[in-house]
């Protein structure tokens, strides 16, 4: 056995005896929900256009078994979580943002929404108990992969066998009720992730390539946490919805001028990665033309872009700023940043494009220019990322890394390096000679996607 392989067996019998201790009897399953780390394409997703993640080691345990009646019993094994016990009846009761029994209700909600788990057989009750060596709170994706991890476990416990695919779209759909306008790139890892592979994610529809990386002749990924949390659920919330609701307006902004210039087809296109596919299938570079030519000022007000689009603010609240039932994204002291963001968003997407090439290609120099890239227009048009962030990649630079970038939804969390093979102890070491040993890089190796785990009983 690898020592991954005895990591994942010691993490599961943790989450089973926790489960025994909490419940009273054996779980009847475990579900292993893998965190991601993505390796470029970042707030791409929810724009129609690709990216490029990995499942990871790191992952969440979730024992599993029927409940005793119509209510569901959660459990986690970090006493910052509090046991609850949500009402069948009452699954989008969901309590205040932030709270992590909203993963649950999130992922069951979904799931018999869309009927991939009759309702009726929720009725029966569900108890888990959540293990972990998956931090959150670190651009790792740790709430998508309780939302998976929670779903394959309510479908697992019932004997039902769903589509991965759709899974992943139903949960990415699911996850939006706690209230993050997330795009679908970590259920789809979380669910996808295959060992040794990247895998180059395209969306609506989704469609998943995987891209082989890691093992022998492929570069080392490290990654080094900025120490920053932000919960995307949380106090990350706004700061991460920003983003969607900008890529929305800049899109219609162009909208309505290409309309003005004798183009309406484009009024079609429903997210900015539309318009490289079929049928406008623009290059970037002309999609790039054209957003200078149409979204002209560095910033927008609400007051300006009522009168771009030729709205009544009432109407443009509702369309484009509301984000929950009662909750609205306030104007920005620095305005709406149009530009910079569709910028990023589709110079991103091509530089999926050309990483996927020079991965398969084993183009090392290649990737880590296009990572370097990704970073500094995260950086400078996204402003997705801060000082702390910034001095790791300067460590990691310093330190001899081929790229290092953040990755993940940004503000804080995690940043990736990438290192030569022959660099990598040395690299190791200056790093933590750097920064000291709290932020000494860990390796990310591309994992398996979420997985049930055949429970090994102690021999007796
Ligand atoms: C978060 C979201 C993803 C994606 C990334 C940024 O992880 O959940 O959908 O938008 O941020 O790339």
């Amino acid at each position: 056995m690898t020592s991954g392989q005895e990591r994942v067996q010691a993490m599961a019998a943790d989450a089973a005896a926790r489960f025994e201790a909490v419940y009273g009897g054996p779980p009847a399953l475990i579900v292993r929900a893998p965190g991601r780390v993505n390796l470029i394409g970042e707030h791409t997703d929810y724009n129609g256009l690709p990216v490029l993640p990995f499942a990871i080691e790191q992952s969440h345990y979730l024992a599993a078994g029927e409940g005793s009646g119509p209510r569901i019993e959660i459990a986690n094994a970090d006493p910052q979580y509090a046991a609850a016990t949500i009402d069948v009846e009452a699954l989008d009761a969901f309590a205040p943002p932030g709270s992590w029994e909203n993963y649950t209700r999130a992922a069951l909600l979904g799931l018999c929404e869309t009927s991939v788990l009759p309702s009726h057989l929720l009725e029966r009750g569900l108890r888990v108990l959540v293990g972990s060596d998956l931090p959150s709170g670190v651009g790792l994706s740790s709430s998508s992969a309780l939302v998976v991890g929670f779903a394959v476990a309510a479908l697992a416990v019932n004997q039902i066998d769903a589509d991965r695919q759709r899974l992943a779209e139903v949960l990415a759909e699911a996850e939006q009720h706690v209230g993050t306008r997330g795009g679908g790139m970590d259920q789809a890892a979380c669910l996808l992730g295959r060992q040794g592979h990247a895998l180059k994610i395209d969306f609506f529809p989704l469609e998943v390539d995987p891209v082989r990386f890691g093992g022998p002749g492929c570069l080392p990924v490290l990654i080094s946490d900025s120490g920053v949390r932000v919960e995307k659920s949380g106090a990350g919330r706004m700061l991460y919805n920003r983003r969607p609701i900008e890529c929305r307006l800049a899109l219609a902004l162009f909208q309505r001028w290409a309309r003005r210039f004798g183009h309406a087809e484009f009024g079609a296109a429903r997210h900015w990665g539309d318009l490289v596919k079929p049928p406008f299938e623009l290059p970037h570079a002309g999609v790039l033309a054209l957003i200078e030519e149409s979204i002209k000022q560095p910033w927008y007000s609400i007051h300006d872009l009522c009168d771009h689009l030729a709205m009544r603010e009432q109407d443009l609240r509702e369309r484009y700023l509301r984000i929950g039932a009662d909750e609205y994204l306030l104007e920005p002291a620095d305005g709406f940043r149009l530009q910079q963001r569709a910028q990023h968003v589709i110079s991103e997407g091509w530089r999926v494009e050309e990483a996927a090439l020079a991965l398969r290609s084993g183009d090392w120099p290649r990737l880590a220019e296009l990572l370097e890239a990704s970073h500094a227009s995260c950086r400078d048009l996204y402003e997705i990322s801060c000082p702390e962030v910034e001095r790791l990649v300067g460590a990691a630079l310093e330190a001899g890394a081929l790229a290092s970038r953040l990755t993940g939804a940004g503000f804080g969390g995690c940043v990736l390096h990438l290192v030569s093979v022959a660099r990598f102890e040395r690299f190791r070491d200056t790093m933590e000679r750097l920064l000291g040993p709290m932020a000494a890089p860990v390796l990310a190796r591309p994992a398996a996607g979420a997985e049930i785990l055949a429970l090994t009983r102690p021999a007796a």
